[in-house]
């Protein structure tokens, strides 16, 4: 957006919202002080900051957003205690302004009705329940084998072979469509409305989000350009969601329903469920398959800045799985430094640093009150970086996990992916594919750094996109198959995937 309707907006905000905030009731939780009008300004890396006043005001404090307060929440402790003893109050998450005008709150992520919630959480978790994936082997398989030899033939071009990998494994474990490649129509609208979706719930993304009063603002007016973008989404989502749900439900109809969540859905229980649940919780699934591509390009990030962990991890496949097959997730319990480099790469960036619940009636936190829809920030990346527990916090270090003893005040797993209700219905296999994944990459490729026009080593900077979900910036890195063995091993393996296909 250029500057010349930023300004004019902001001013005009500024006092929109001084005008009808004046009156509105601040929060006595103590917290960092504010500035008059824009409140406690994040300038840098929102959650690091949010992050850093736990120091001076414990692990719960209020901060203010442009005139709005709100609740950051920094321990795993106090996360358990208001989102798993006291879920019933913070079981529910309000939209942000931009996800409610395109009519993206109708998944799981910010579900407002509790029986929906329910519905779609049903739906999901029995559809990716760890003996369910049995099912997805094939598929989890051959999106894998795909990913490696994307790699081998263009390893330059890796950032979106991960992406288009794992677009496509999650588009055929949802709706049991088999990409065709590049021309997919299917596969480019999902990853399109995936981009979309997750535009939507960047806070600082859109105006609206941080002042839903602009929407009060006419369609011509330079304050509101969010609206035209906000129509044409609801239109182009709506079409897409439906389009992918109807696809599957004629296949299913005719008998020629490939596995898939969906088809499991309505051959198993259609009539527990009500049909938006079923077309909006699929293709919720497939933004959360997103935070995999992004997990997997910083784990690809850590690679290049740690080859030293990157070859314990070698010697360790190679030792324990051999170099005649590819690592599986039953090597998940003779494998600890690779687990180690897993959860390891959750807890350094992790891909959702900060996510927003709301209580549904007044409450009290510390002995202060705190008002029904106050927006309480859960801050995920402060729990993983907690000095006491993890030491030298921002460094990558895998070995920390044969130190600790792994539980659920620090298992990644255990707070990554959400507490109580609103845990990722996807969590048990997206540990299950980030293993095999990682484990099958560091097995055949050795990953390093590029070199520049004079062989010069470029170091990529350790920088991460900002919004709802985060990623490394797009860098550059060397990959190359760790020997003739391990190219003949991924040809191999897709051979006989062929074969037993
Ligand atoms: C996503 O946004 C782009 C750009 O505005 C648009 O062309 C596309 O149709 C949208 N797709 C979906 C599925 O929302």
């Amino acid at each position: 957006m250029a500057n010349y309707v930023v300004l004019p907006a902001v001013s005009l905000l500024f006092l929109l919202v001084w005008l009808t905030g004046s009156k509105r009731r601040r929060l006595e939780t103590p917290g960092p002080r504010r500035l008059p009008l824009v409140g406690n300004l994040f300038t840098g890396i929102v959650h690091e900051q949010m992050a850093a006043f736990a120091n001076e005001f414990g692990s719960i404090f209020s901060v203010n957003l442009f005139g709005t307060d709100a609740i950051v929440v920094t321990s795993v402790s106090a996360a358990r205690e208001l989102f798993v003893k006291r879920s019933a109050t913070y079981a529910t998450r309000l939209p942000l302004k931009m996800v409610e005008l395109c009519n993206f709150h109708q998944g799981l992520l910010f579900q407002p009705d509790a029986n929906k919630l329910r519905q779609g959480r049903r739906l999901l978790l029995k559809g990716m329940a760890r003996r369910e994936l049995e099912q997805y082997q094939d598929i989890i398989q051959h999106h894998t084998l795909a990913l490696l030899s994307r790699l081998l033939a263009e390893p330059d071009d890796f950032m979106n072979h991960i992406q288009t990998s794992m677009g496509d494994l999650s588009l055929e474990i949802g709706y049991g469509h088999r990409s065709t490649g590049k021309d997919d129509v299917l596969a480019r609208r999902s990853k399109d409305w995936v981009t979309n979706f997750t535009s939507t719930i960047a806070f600082g993304g859109f105006l609206v989000n941080v002042f839903p009063i602009l929407d009060r603002l006419p369609e011509w007016c330079p304050g509101a350009p969010h609206k035209k973008t906000a129509n044409a989404w609801r239109k182009d989502a709506d079409n897409f969601r439906r389009d992918a749900y109807e696809m599957v439900k004629r296949a299913v109809n005719t008998g020629d329903g490939q596995p898939s969540i969906i088809s499991k859905t309505l051959t198993e229980f259609r009539h527990a469920l009500d049909e938006d649940v079923i077309i909006n919780s699929a293709a919720q699934m497939l933004t959360g398959g997103h935070t995999t591509v992004l997990t997997l390009q910083t784990f690809m990030l850590a690679m290049v800045l740690h080859p030293e962990a990157q070859e314990k991890a070698k010697e360790e496949i190679h030792r324990v799985v051999g170099s005649d097959r590819l690592p599986t997730f039953s090597d998940w319990d003779d494998l600890p430094y690779t687990t180690g480099i897993v959860r390891e790469v959750l807890r350094w960036h992790p891909v959702i640093p900060l996510l927003p619940r709301n209580p549904i009636q007044d409450d009290l936190l510390n002995g202060h009150f705190v008002p029904k829809d106050t927006m309480v920030i859960v801050n995920y990346w402060a729990m993983l970086h907690d000095e006491v527990i993890f030491p030298d916090h921002a460094a990558f270090r895998p070995e920390r996990w044969s130190e600790l003893k792994i539980d659920r005040t620090n298992d990644p797993f255990e707070i990554a992916f959400g507490f109580g209700r609103r845990v990722c219905p996807g969590r048990a296999a997206t540990k299950e594919l980030l293993f095999t994944i990682i484990a099958s990459i560091i097995a055949t490729f050795k990953i390093s750094k590029a070199k520049d026009a004079h062989g010069n080593e470029i170091t990529p900077p350790e920088e991460f996109t900002s919004g709802g979900v985060i990623g490394p910036v797009p860098f550059k890195c060397h990959i190359e198959p760790r020997s003739r063995v391990s190219s003949q091993l991924i040809a191999e393996s897709i051979q006989s995937a062929r074969i037993r296909a």
